[in-house]
């Protein structure tokens, strides 16, 4: 079997993070920062541990200027709805995912001006059109790291520069690249970094967070019990407290700190290479196939990694299913959440066929995708996909 579906979430986890929950459910057990007893501890070490992981990984410095949040979803919200108020103005680009589009949508009916930056049919950004559309009262920047659809690298240092010049703050979607490409919050000045766990950081479902940097006002999205500052009932002020009410996922952050501790031994500089290359091996290969179409920048250097594709003669759909039933490949096809990306690459409504490679995944892999895909694309050109799919 082969796992190309990696953006969606990563497979296999390390044998580290499964350790780490096995570890949690086996031993520490208790609700972090709930109790003085020892399994309680246990607990709430595990989430610092993993908390300073994420900010040795983010150079964030301040380990509780990182707040956990169920995912990356979760994390955009708590941004989103946390800084823009009726009459504010933000700016987003073309390629977003709905995580960040649906929120801005329903933001826009409760007054909230939005303005969406087209981007090329490749995904590309141009920092100026951005430029030129921040207003007076724009008050937020937000933009993918990486589109989720084409792979597109969108330029957030660029965007980090602009947003400061013009005191707004900058929020990335850091979904597709978080434990993939090496970001430093420090140096890019990034206000917030929204992540999810379970994709490149290796970690499980229902594991992500919100990088906060000091000064960026934001409104709770939910208030509750911290366990700190139990006699008042106003929500503490202090991070990571003032964003993390109700029970944390514990045994998800022991999982999610064991995945980042095994990206830091690699290191990321390691784990970017690999990918690019598998990319470029990809890129070069399906350029080849007649029949297939590429989107995207085409260049491993300028994306992420993924890749999207199209067969003539077949649905998306049809190609992913043909790939996992005849040849045991993993891919995902369709819109992937971001009707606006593929509106923007010309390829709504149906979509594309997405694969996407992470550390475990092996040149001999894309290998024998591609050979897939020159099967795929030949039957295609007779018209025989349903003879096939029967
Ligand atoms: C660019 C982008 N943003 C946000 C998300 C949402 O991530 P999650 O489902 O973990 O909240 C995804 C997931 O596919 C994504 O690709």
């Amino acid at each position: 079997m082969i796992y190309f579906d990696n953006a969606a979430t990563s497979w296999p986890k390390p044998e580290a993070v499964r350790a780490a929950l096995s570890d949690y459910f086996g031993e520490a057990g208790g609700n972090a920062g709930r109790s003085g007893h020892r399994m309680s501890v246990a607990a709430a070490r595990i989430v610092e541990n993993a908390r300073e992981a994420l900010a040795g990984l983010f150079h964030a410095g301040d380990p509780s200027r990182i707040v956990f949040t169920h995912n990356a979803t979760h994390a955009l919200n708590l941004a989103l709805y946390g800084l823009l108020h009726p009459g504010d103005h933000v700016v987003t680009s073309s390629v977003e995912h709905n995580s960040v589009m649906r929120p801005l949508r329903h933001l826009e009916t409760l007054g909230v001006e939005v303005t969406v930056v087209p981007c090329t049919p490749e995904g590309i950004l141009e920092s100026n059109a951005v430029r030129r559309a921040v207003r007076p009262h724009t008050r937020l920047v937000v933009t993918t790291h990486a589109s989720n659809v084409a792979g597109t690298l969108l330029p957030v240092g660029a965007l980090a520069a602009l947003a400061r010049e013009h005191g707004i703050p900058y929020l990335v979607d850091a979904s597709q690249t978080a434990g993939a490409i090496p970001i430093d919050v420090e140096e890019l000045e990034l206000d917030l970094l929204a992540f999810t766990g379970h994709k490149g950081l290796l970690g499980p479902t229902g594991s992500g967070g919100l990088y906060v940097r000091e000064g960026v006002a934001l409104v709770p999205l939910i208030r509750g019990g911290t366990g700190s500052d139990s006699a008042h009932e106003i929500q503490p002020e202090f991070l990571p407290d003032a964003f993390e009410s109700g029970t944390l996922n514990v045994a998800g952050i022991a999982g999610l700190g064991a995945g980042v501790r095994f990206l830091l031994e690699i290191g990321l500089d390691a784990v970017r290479a690999h990918e690019r290359n598998l990319v470029a091996q990809f890129l070069a290969g399906a350029s080849e196939i007649s029949g297939i179409t590429l989107y995207g920048p085409g260049d491993a250097a300028l994306q992420c990694g993924l890749v999207s594709f199209n067969v003539a003669g077949a649905t998306p759909s049809e190609v992913g299913v043909i790939l996992d039933e005849s040849f045991g490949i993993m891919a995902r096809t369709g819109l992937h959440c971001a009707p606006a990306a593929h509106r923007t690459l010309g390829t709504f409504p149906t979509g594309t066929v997405r694969f996407s490679f992470g550390w475990f995944n092996t040149p001999t892999e894309v290998e024998v995708a591609l050979g897939a895909l020159r099967e795929i694309a030949a039957w295609a050109e007779k018209g025989a996909v349903s003879a096939w799919m029967a």
